[in-house]
């Protein structure tokens, strides 16, 4: 459930116009509503009362320090991949105590900066990390909590680009291989094995993948407690769908019961690293029609040009994502009723939001693309030097600008002409 909403034919964020924001920052925006990613947040957790467990938001899906800053305020831990999502974490006031640090490929300053604030766990993916991590931790004379991130080659069943349990994905350490790592681990001084982590993928609507998923590392873990390595966790990553379009994904509630019936009575605390289904539906992205482009005859292709582009919602070009596109104030201004291609300024045939959707439309009517609050503005670029949206946060009646938008001299920053030209 959400907080965007008809009212007399407007929509509205929470009890904010969207019109009202569009007016006021103009376009495109990106809407985040706080009830919404709030109750997201409560109903993921409430799932998981009966069991041991901490929530560790994945910073890449939603990395605005407001939506941080309101998770962190609900309790929830992050789970990151970079020293940035660490360091706007803890400026969003979130607690190092209770971040995962995932990733394939960390930097030896980026460890040093999570050893530092002294993280929760590395989730290692490969064995030359292993090393590396471990040379950092005795050089700084600490000890580095870590666990393995396991490839338990599973078939997430989700697209191809976001699929990152099988064997042939770049992520995680073959589950063959994984006990001899963790003997060495427990070996090296400055690690200390805590738990054992997976992911499989992203947007997955069964939990058949996550089943087979959690069988094999629990399998995992009854091995390495039988060669005297005991683990007091296990990550299950995030990966849990939502509904762009007719999926019925698992809700929470089935999610948590699957995992916690496969965990039994074992003393394991359970990390989960949702991103999506805490932040997708708690956002839209507002955007006003410059101009149509109707086609000849009815068959045609019909354009409707917008003024945000794949540069600032990529999923339609990247992956396919298909993003509900509705009116802000349906027939604002009366005009053409026709499968319209809703399509950006860039110089690209790929740059579209949305394709052959049945909308009535004319220039300057404001449209919402549904769905964006996870995997939007964080994926945005500023390609044809396109300065990046503004973010903005609505709570109640209230609209906060969370991010303002980039200025041209923004996007400028940092260079320069040749000193002899
Ligand atoms: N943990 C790890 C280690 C991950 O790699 C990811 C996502 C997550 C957690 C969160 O997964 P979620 O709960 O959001 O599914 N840009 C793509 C999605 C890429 C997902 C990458 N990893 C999209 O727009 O669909």
């Amino acid at each position: 459930m959400d907080h965007f909403d008809y009212r007399d034919g407007a929509l509205y964020a929470e009890d904010v116009p969207v019109a009202d924001i569009a007016e006021r920052f103009s376009t495109p925006t990106y809407v985040y509503s706080a009830a919404t990613l709030t109750r997201h947040y409560r109903v993921f957790d409430e799932a998981l009362s009966g069991i041991d467990h901490e929530i560790c938001f994945a910073v890449k899906a939603n990395g605005n320090i407001g939506v941080l800053g309101l998770l962190a305020d609900l309790g929830s831990g992050f789970d990151i991949v970079s020293v940035g999502e660490l360091e706007r974490v803890i400026t969003a006031g979130g607690d190092p105590a209770r971040i995962v640090f995932s990733g394939v490929g960390k930097r030896v300053d980026e460890i040093e900066r999570a050893l530092e604030v002294g993280i929760a766990c590395f989730n290692v993916e490969s064995e030359a990390e292993l090393a590396r991590i471990d040379a950092v931790a005795q050089r700084l004379g600490v000890v580095a909590p870590i666990s393995l991130r396991v490839n338990p080659d599973v078939d997430a069943q989700t697209h191809p680009y976001i699929s990152t349990g099988l064997k042939e994905n770049k992520f995680g350490i073959a589950i063959e291989r994984a006990e001899a790592l963790y003997a060495e681990a427990a070996e090296r001084p400055g690690l200390f094995p805590i738990g054992v982590d997976c992911h499989i993928g992203s947007q997955l609507t069964t939990l058949a993948p996550f089943r087979d998923a959690v069988a094999r590392i629990l399998a995992l873990i009854d091995r390495l407690a039988a060669h005297g390595i005991e683990l007091s966790h296990i990550d299950v990553g995030g990966g849990l769908g939502v509904c762009y379009r007719d999926e019925t994904p698992p809700t929470p509630a089935e999610y948590a019961s699957a995992i916690a019936e496969m965990l039994g009575d074992r003393p394991l605390k359970l990390i989960l690293e949702p991103g999506r289904v805490l932040a997708a539906n708690a956002g839209i992205l507002v955007t006003r029609v410059e101009l149509l482009k109707p086609g000849a005859s009815e068959t045609d292709k019909h354009f409707a040009v917008v003024d945000a582009a794949m540069n600032d919602l990529i999923r339609p070009a990247l992956y396919d994502g298909w993003h509900r596109v509705v009116p802000v104030k349906a027939n604002a201004h009366g005009g053409q009723t026709r499968a319209w291609d809703i399509v950006g300024p860039i110089c690209e045939t790929g740059d579209f939001l949305a394709q052959g959707r049945k909308l009535t439309l004319a220039e300057d009517d404001l449209l919402a693309v549904r769905t964006a609050g996870a995997y939007g503005f964080t994926m945005a670029s500023n390609y044809n030097a396109r300065p990046r949206a503004a973010e903005v946060m609505v709570v109640g009646d209230t609209m906060h600008e969370v991010r303002a938008r980039e200025t041209l001299a923004d996007l400028m920053r940092g260079e320069r002409r040749l000193p002899f030209t």
